[in-house]
């Protein structure tokens, strides 16, 4: 039992103002500048004449899960107002904040009419909008007279986007595209004002024609959704107080049906049961680069108040490792700012097709003044170079040239140095995983080309060449795990965990003792005997309010076993901003998610309010890892205040498409970049002794719509080098505690049954030594979704198959998963060792973990360096 640990006084507390400030601290290292002609940074706190849909609404972070419940947004209206300027569109503000309310007043009340007419209740409605978010797009017009009144020759232009789990966004004006109205918005703000300004307020890529085509528009910049004081953050900007630095994370296409994947995209073709990766490997700049397509926005673009120079010092082998040294300086005279110097590397293809450049390497600099420069280092394992090859089952250097580049962007770069391996290397063998996709999954195919483009003849003639030595590289390979035999049980004593957790007894012999059902239970979350919405609202646990779900409570009277808290993320910790503790011991939330329950209770009251941290997609815009360390450490600091075991959080899948609902809970649509920014946040998280991350969702999960039941038909490359590859680098750097798998089946098998994903690759291959858990109801009966249109082409997940898979943990839990684990058992689908393996994985990491660890203790972190630094 946890407790109940937050404050009992509604005053904000110390560590939300320093957890705000050091959020407000990192804002101009996230901000993506995309132009500007001068007008950033204002020279001084004057007037500001605001508008936009995100002005009064400004979004501090998607909905659903992905959600954090704070005190107060700040929005930019209001941040601009505190910080000193005067917002003279007073008026317009109130008209746009009217036509909002009434938009959002007749979704609601479209909602529920139609979960009346099926039946329904309203409150069931209510859960039904958290899953199915809208996005705002209603607009006031914008007057002659409100620019008049304005008094300013300053317009600031917030442009909005939110959405959240449960449904995909849609290239429609108003989501992907600029609407109507916001188009027009535009044009007239830039023919009226001096300066206009746009800020994008958006968690995931949208249609910038209009802003690139627009005369007059002064600046533009993607501030993101910085959490809790966005519209602080904002006010830094403008005055200069934040120095945007940021890098895209994802291409921003010209046209979006140039993304590959645009054609049969999630609802595009109208089919959202199945979903063909057809163009395998080539995701993002991938395709772009190889296919020869210009986008509107390189991947790893980004502008600076100042210039650059970035020049190769020397490009060095170390055994199998490459190390480049580049000098970064700040060639102009006025502002300081940061540089992201990037790695590309265009391996040799001639027997197996390769994107054109890959990311391979990244490094930030420190704040360099004028006239500053620094050298960094990167260091390349060369093996990571590697291709995946499926006719061989084996991961492979290929003989010839690698050609390294070193820029600002993937179209910004200088080639550095070429690479010349003499003959082709296997660094890895592995067993074929992942039964073979549909046979109607057609991949494209590259054009051939050169690896190199004529105007960089020059470059190469004059850079370094290289050779590395192909007996230096050691063959790695793995063996695949069985099944342990079942446990003999060495005594009649009953074991108290304690005794366990003090060495006074050996795990095995605790987990012999148990019986089949006490085993399923351990199993199963601790939503067992919970029936209605408790279960099914990201809210089921009952010692932390709010918390998405916890580990079972069935052992603890006889064995002593506590239960640990899974709380959501990834922008910070969701939990229940203010609950009653009862007399008796138990709880009612208020507010957020918390459904159900008397609101009215008499009890004691508790307010648990947190920070929302930027999104995870703003995040990463920084290409800094650090920085984002920083962010996974406070985090662990309010996990710790709250006693929250596990965040459910970080959200790594892959930005496949800008459509995807959730993107903004993920990084970006380079597995390596993904890879290490999850790694850096759990590292960030578990520097607190016994707590730790929970990184999702595994695997190939990059559709909302029909999320449950929809089919990814993937290539095993494209698994084992985009989709699984960001994964595979942060269990493999930073070890998290734990793992979430996804709700979708990958070719035919859902991801929490498969034991290829959970098992072979993950533990086998990659050495993951944490704990595996499902997805929120991945396993129940969701008959009741059906009303709201979820196409059921394939059956759900089974209990049984997750405890097989080496999934252990169903969360949250219910009655029907316990006894169909039961049944698995009974009609052999599954055996007492399956149950028992399943249980070494949730007690070691029950043992690790602040309810029994001593202090000091650490989850194991390999020794590895999760920037790309030399030393
Ligand atoms: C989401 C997960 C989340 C879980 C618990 C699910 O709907 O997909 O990301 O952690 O709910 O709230």
């Amino acid at each position: 039992m946890s407790g109940f640990l937050a404050p009992t006084s509604p005053e904000i507390t110390q560590r939300e103002i320093r957890n705000q400030a050091r959020v407000r601290a990192i804002a101009g290292d996230c901000m993506v500048l995309l132009k500007n002609d001068g007008a950033l940074p204002l020279k001084q706190k004057g007037r500001i004449a605001l508008y936009g849909n995100g002005a009064r609404a400004t979004v501090k972070g998607g909905t659903g899960s992905g959600d954090v419940y704070v005190r107060e947004t700040v929005s930019v209206e209001e941040g601009l107002r505190r910080e000193g300027f005067v917002v003279t569109t007073g008026e317009w503000l109130d008209r746009q904040e009217r036509a909002a309310a009434e938009e959002r007043k007749a979704y609601e009340q479209s909602v529920i009419d139609a979960a009346v007419a099926a039946g329904q209740t309203e409150e069931y409605a209510r859960m039904m909008m958290i899953l199915n978010p809208m996005t705002p797009r209603a607009l006031a017009d914008i007057t002659q007279d409100d620019v008049r009144n304005s008094l300013t020759d300053t317009a600031v232009y917030v442009l909005a986007r939110n959405s959240g789990e449960g449904r995909d966004r849609s290239a429609e004006p108003g989501d992907y595209e600029l609407s109507g109205a916001e188009v027009s918005n535009l044009r007239f703000l830039a023919a009226q004002y001096e300066k206009l300004i746009v800020l994008l307020n958006i968690g995931g890529v949208i249609d910038t024609k209009p802003l690139r085509e627009i005369p007059g528009i002064s600046a533009v910049v993607l501030t993101g959704q910085m959490g809790n004081i966005t519209g602080l953050t904002v006010a830094d900007l403008l005055t200069g107080r934040a120095i945007p630095s940021g890098k895209l994370t994802d291409t921003w296409a010209e046209n979006y049906a140039d993304y590959p994947s645009s054609g049969v995209f999630s609802h595009n073709d109208g089919d959202v049961s199945d979903e063909y990766y057809t163009e395998g490997i080539f995701v993002g700049y991938r395709y772009f680069d190889t296919f020869g397509v210009r986008p509107a926005y390189a991947f790893g673009f980004g502008l600076s108040y100042t210039s650059f120079s970035l020049d190769t010092e020397a490009v060095k082998t170390e055994g199998t490792d490459i190390l480049l040294h580049l000098r970064v300086r700040n060639t102009g005279s006025e502002y300081a700012g940061r540089e992201v110097a990037q790695v590309y590397v265009s391996a040799p293809s001639e027997r197996i097709p390769k994107p054109w450049q890959e990311l391979r390497g990244f490094a930030k600099t420190r704040l360099l003044q004028p006239g500053e420069e620094e050298t960094l280092c990167i260091r390349l394992h060369a093996a990571s170079l590697a291709s995946f090859c499926p006719k061989c089952s084996a991961w492979v250097l290929e003989a010839g040239d690698y050609i390294l580049r070193v820029g600002n962007s993937s179209r910004n770069t200088r080639v550095a140095a070429v690479v010349r391996l003499p003959e082709t290397v296997i660094t890895e063998k592995v067993q074929p995983l992942f039964r073979d996709p549909d046979p109607s999954l057609e991949e494209i195919v590259p054009p051939r080309s050169e690896r190199t483009s004529p105007e960089e003849d020059a470059e190469i003639a004059s850079v370094p060449k290289l050779t590395m030595d192909p007996s230096a590289f050691v063959l790695k390979e793995h063996s695949y795990a069985s099944l342990p035999e079942v446990l003999k049980k060495k005594t009649d004593r009953l074991i108290p965990f304690d005794d366990v957790a003090g060495g006074k007894a050996e795990l095995d012999d605790f987990i012999a003792q148990l019986s089949d059902e006490e085993l399923a239970y351990l199993m199963v979350g601790n939503s067992v005997d919970n029936v209605g919405f408790n279960s099914v609202l990201g809210a089921a646990a009952k010692t932390l309010p709010g918390a998405a779900g916890e580990t079972t409570g069935k052992l603890e009277q006889k064995y002593g076993l506590k239960q640990m808290e899974l709380c959501d993320g990834p922008a910070g910790l969701r939990l229940t901003p203010e609950y009653i503790e009862k007399p008796d011991g138990t709880a009612v939330g208020l507010g957020g998610m918390s459904f159900g329950g008397d609101k009215a209770a008499e009890g004691i009251r508790h307010y648990q309010y947190l920070t929302a941290i930027p999104i995870a997609m703003t995040l990463a815009s920084s290409w800094d890892l650090n920085l984002i360390a920083s962010m996974g450490d406070l985090v662990g600091s309010e996990m710790e205040q709250f006693g929250a075991t596990l965040w459910l959080a970080p959200g790594m899948n892959i930005h496949r498409n800008p459509l995807c609902g959730r993107n903004f809970e993920y990084y970006s649509e380079d597995p390596l970049l993904a890879g290490k920014c999850a790694a850096a946040d759990t590292l960030g998280v578990q520097k607190h002794p016994g707590y730790g991350t929970t990184v999702k969702h595994f695997l190939a999960n990059n559709q909302e719509d029909n999320r449950m039941f929809t089919n990814s038909h993937i290539s095993e490359r494209a698994i084992r080098e985009i989709y699984a590859r960001n994964f595979q680098i942060t269990v493999e750097e930073a070890q998290p505690m734990s793992l979430m798998t996804s709700y979708n089946l990958v070719n035919g098998i859902h991801a929490a049954n498969n034991e290829d994903s959970v098992t072979r690759l993950l533990r086998d291959e990659w050495g993951f030594r944490g704990m595996v858990m499902t997805d929120w109801l991945t396993t129940s009966d969701l008959s009741f979704m059906l009303a709201a249109g979820v196409a059921q082409k394939y059956g759900k997940s089974d209990a049984a198959l997750c405890v097989k898979a080496q999934n252990d943990l169903i969360e949250p839990g219910e009655k029907p998963d316990f006894e169909r684990i039961l049944a698995g058992l009974r009609e052999g689908v599954i055996t007492r060792a399956h149950l028992e393996r399943n249980a070494r994985n949730i007690l070691t990491l029950m043992l690790r973990c602040h309810l029994y660890a001593h202090q000091s203790y650490h989850f194991p972190i390999p020794g590895k360096c999760i920037t790309f630094t030399c030393e």
